[in-house]
Formats: structure tokens, C-alpha cells, sequence
């Protein structure tokens, strides 16, 4: 267990998971292989999360842009999230953390969206551990999407335009109720967002790793945390 007191601590996790692919190419194995990996992976960070009592973790799982890879590529990632589900179901309620999506449901295949939404449903209680997965995911349309809602409020007359602010902003967007992310992993020496919480990132501290996403294990989670826990966040002040 790290030493590093609870205040210097994030209470909310956000991770780019890249470099499945290059982990299995560098192997001679299908990018699939990776993604299976990568799969493995999620568990052990959900482990590390519950160890370190990090309270949110979001995982950048698809984006809207992946949509243009293989058939058989976005087929196996869609695969995977389904037995995800299947196997880490009872674990999730054992442990009592709540699941939420961000991103486009409908868009997924119907069994993944049937097993995501009992999930989502039955964990709605829990409230100390939130997993927030980001599938079909874009941060330029889910701002798009929260503008689109507040401007039929305005239009049906039910609020006025100077009544919008940064805080009604942010509860129209998916990830309304769930605090901005205090660190931003990125995995694979990969240095940029790729349409991630691009609203929500605005004070986020960033840590980047070399690391690919399979091999991703606690002493890289703690270099991680230990890393964040020397970091000053002024926020514009002095
Ligand atoms: C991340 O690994 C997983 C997803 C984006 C779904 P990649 O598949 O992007 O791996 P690289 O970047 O090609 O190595
Ligand atoms: C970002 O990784 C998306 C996810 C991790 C799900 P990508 O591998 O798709 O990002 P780019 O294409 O390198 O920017
Ligand atoms: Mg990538």
C-alpha cells in the first residue's frame, strides 16, 4: 500500500489505454491479441483503484473514431467488452462499484448493450467506486450533444440564454454527476487526447507512459500516483 496520504491522492482517474496493437505486432500476434491483453489489464487497474481507494476510474475503452478500424478488429474489441461484462459482473457487485457509460450506447451491438444497461441499472446504488467505461465515445460530440439540449430548453422557453452557465453546462454533458478527472493517464508514449474528455480536462493533471497497455502493472499505477502526489495545482492562483 503506498504511503501517499488520501488529500495528495486523485480521487478521479482517467486513462487513454493505448498500445494494444503495438504489444501484439511486436510479438507477431493479430492487434486482437492485444485487445485480449488489454482486457486483462482492466481488471488488475480495477484491482489497483479498490486497493488504493481511488474513488473514480473512466477508461477510454473505444472512441467514436475507432468506429473507422477493421471489421474484425472493432468485432473483437466488442467482443471482449461483452465477456467483460459476462465474467466481472459479480465482481463488480461484490465489490460495490457503480457502472457508467459515456459515449454513444446505441451504437454498439445489442448483446453489449443489453449486458451494459443491467449492469448500469443494478449498480445505481453504489456509490463509493464509479467506473465509467467511454465506449463509442467523443469528447467534440458530447459538447456538441449538451449544447443541442440546452438550446431546446431555450427554444421551448424554459430557460433563457444568459441563464446557461459553466456549471449547467456541465450537467448536460454524460458525465454530469461525476467530478472532472484530477489525472489523465495515457498509455504507449502517445502525448494528446484523442477527442477524451475534452471539457472535463480542463484542470486535469496529465502522466504519460512509455508503458503499453498490457503491460501496464501496479508499480507503473504507483508511479503514477506517486508522481501526481508532487504535482502543485494552483488553478491560476499565485
Ligand atoms: C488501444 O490500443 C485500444 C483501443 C484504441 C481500442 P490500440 O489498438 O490503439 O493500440 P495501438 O495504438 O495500435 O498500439
Ligand atoms: C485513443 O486511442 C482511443 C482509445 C484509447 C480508446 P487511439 O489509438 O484510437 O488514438 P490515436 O488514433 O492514436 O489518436
Ligand atoms: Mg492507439
Amino acid at each position: 500500500m503506498t504511503n501517499i496520504s488520501s488529500d495528495k491522492r486523485p480521487a478521479h482517474i482517467a486513462i487513454i489505454m493505448d498500445g494494444n496493437g503495438r504489444w501484439a505486432t511486436s510479438r507477431g500476434l493479430p492487434r486482437t491479441e492485444g485487445h485480449k491483453a488489454g482486457a486483462d489489464t482492466v481488471l488488475r487497474v480495477l484491482d489497483y483503484c479498490l486497493k488504493y481507494d481511488i474513488h473514480y476510474l473512466t477508461l477510454y475503452a473505444f472512441s467514436t473514431e475507432n468506429w473507422k478500424r477493421s471489421p474484425t478488429e472493432v468485432a473483437a474489441l466488442m467482443k471482449l467488452l461483452s465477456d467483460f461484462l459476462d465474467a466481472q459482473g459479480a465482481k463488480l457487485h461484490q465489490h460495490k462499484v457503480r457502472l457508467c457509460v459515456i459515449g454513444d450506447l446505441e451504437r454498439l451491438p445489442a448483446p453489449a448493450q443489453t449486458r451494459l444497461r443491467k449492469q448500469i441499472d443494478e449498480s445505481a446504488k453504489y456509490t463509493d467506486h464509479v467506473l465509467t467505461l467511454a465506449l463509442s465515445y467523443g469528447g467534440r460530440a458530447e459538447i456538441v450533444q449538451a449544447a443541442q439540449k440546452l438550446a431546446a430548453e431555450v427554444a421551448a422557453g424554459t430557460i433563457r440564454p444568459q441563464d446557461i452557465t459553466e456549471d449547467s453546462f456541465a450537467n448536460h454533458l454524460q458525465t454530469a454527476g461525476i467530478p472532472d478527472p484530477d489525472l489523465i493517464i495515457r498509455t504507449a508514449g502517445e502525448q494528446r487526447l484523442s477527442n477524451f474528455l475534452l471539457w472535463q480536462a480542463s484542470y486535469a493533471e496529465f502522466w504519460f507512459t512509455p508503458v503499453l497497455w498490457p503491460d501496464f502493472d501496479e508499480t507503473t499505477f504507483q508511479e503514477a500516483l506517486e508522481n501526481f502526489s508532487q504535482r502543485q495545482r494552483r488553478y491560476g492562483k499565485a
